[in-house]
């Protein structure tokens, strides 16, 4: 298994920029938390409005990430917008209408970002499983253009993620890190940031047997099979441990006396540091050379894309929690 190569070919055919905006849309909708029997498409959902600072965006392709499924399980409820819920954070599309104080964006634009700038505090109503969906901004940054729309769509929220977290971390050059979760969507990416970015001495990553070859493709010095080794038990500590699967105490035991955990998935005593996105279209546009120039390579599963009518099946493969890289939904109609 490798990381998938980047495509010249770009969809742009399946939509013309100018086209008719309808009033209603396809979407993906859910009206009550719960596993995926919750999850309905409905062809009649309103195309959202754009305030001043958003555009809307016809959505070409979409990604899932765990957030999704946690969000539709209620995870966070107390802080969700109100039903019927729209899921969908990673969008890959085309600008087609812009707001009064949208300063760069135009109609035409091919954009992609992760919608919600806090992910967990009132994430939008109408996320990006529908045909349009309406953004800031400051959340977009113009697709790459050696990147087709679905593995553009793969990247924004955990490549994000990985960044952020190194950035946090107050990763740099010659400094060596572990990445647990490797061949997820969030530790593919801090992999390669750190490798081919930052100029990490040292990369190590955990995953399954099967792809330990994949982990060494995206940069990976030596990478652990967590199935037959205890990483937190090999002499050779970390200046940082990015823990993107939930190991606090095993990461504390891995990390150097000074060096910090980074964790994604839960609360961790010091000297881990758990933080939740903040998601920025800047960081997108800081990460572009690296993107344009082939050092960062998108990573979708192979079993993506998944067609917008089986979004089902795509939560169900995701909620297992061995996907490779990005669950990617497309096309979108
Ligand atoms: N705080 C935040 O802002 C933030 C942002 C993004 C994600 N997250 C959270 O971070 C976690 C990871 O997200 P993701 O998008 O990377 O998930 P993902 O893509 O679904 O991760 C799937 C991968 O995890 C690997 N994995 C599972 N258990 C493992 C273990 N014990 N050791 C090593 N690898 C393991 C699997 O590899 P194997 O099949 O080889 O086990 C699989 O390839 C999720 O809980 C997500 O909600 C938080």
């Amino acid at each position: 298994m490798s990381a998938v190569p980047q495509s010249a070919s770009s969809p742009t055919e399946t939509f013309t920029a100018g086209a008719k905006i309808p009033l209603k849309m396809k979407a993906w909708v859910y009206e009550d938390f719960g596993d995926v029997n919750v999850l309905r498409l409905d062809e009649t959902v309103s195309v959202p409005e754009i305030r001043d600072d958003q555009v809307l965006i016809k959505v070409i392709a979409a990604a899932l990430n765990p957030v999704d499924y946690k969000r539709r399980q209620g995870w966070f409820k107390a802080t969700d917008s109100p039903f019927p819920i729209v899921p969908g954070y990673d969008v890959a599309g085309v600008v087609v209408k812009v707001g009064s104080k949208v300063k760069i964006l135009k109609e035409g634009d091919e954009v992609y970002g992760d919608i919600n700038e806090a992910g967990l505090n009132n994430p939008k109503q109408f996320g990006s499983l529908a045909e349009y969906t309406a953004v800031e901004e400051k959340l977009l940054a113009i697709k790459p253009a050696n990147f087709d729309f679905p593995s553009a769509a793969g990247l924004p929220l955990a490549i994000e993620t990985a960044y952020e977290g190194l950035e946090r971390a107050g990763f740099s050059s010659g400094k060596s890190i572990l990445v647990l979760g490797g061949a997820g969507g969030v530790g593919s990416h801090a992999i390669q940031l750190a490798k081919h970015v930052y100029g990490a001495s040292k990369v190590a990553a955990t995953s399954s047997t099967g792809k330990l070859e994949l982990l060494k493709s995206l940069g990976a010095d030596f990478a652990i099979d967590y199935t037959k080794e205890n990483f937190e038990e090999l002499p050779e500590k970390f200046d940082v441990v990015y823990d993107a699967v939930g190991l606090e105490e095993k990461a504390a035991k891995a990390v150097k006396e000074d060096g910090v955990v980074v964790a994604i998935v839960g609360p961790v005593s010091p000297p881990g540091f758990f933080f939740v996105l903040t998601a920025d279209g800047a960081y997108l546009t800081k990460l572009a050379p690296f993107l344009e120039n082939g050092k960062i390579k998108p990573l979708n599963d192979p079993k993506s894309p998944f067609p917008f009518s089986k979004v089902v099946d795509a939560f169900i493969y995701l909620e297992t929690g061995r996907a490779t890289g990005k669950v990617i939904i497309f096309p979108i109609p």
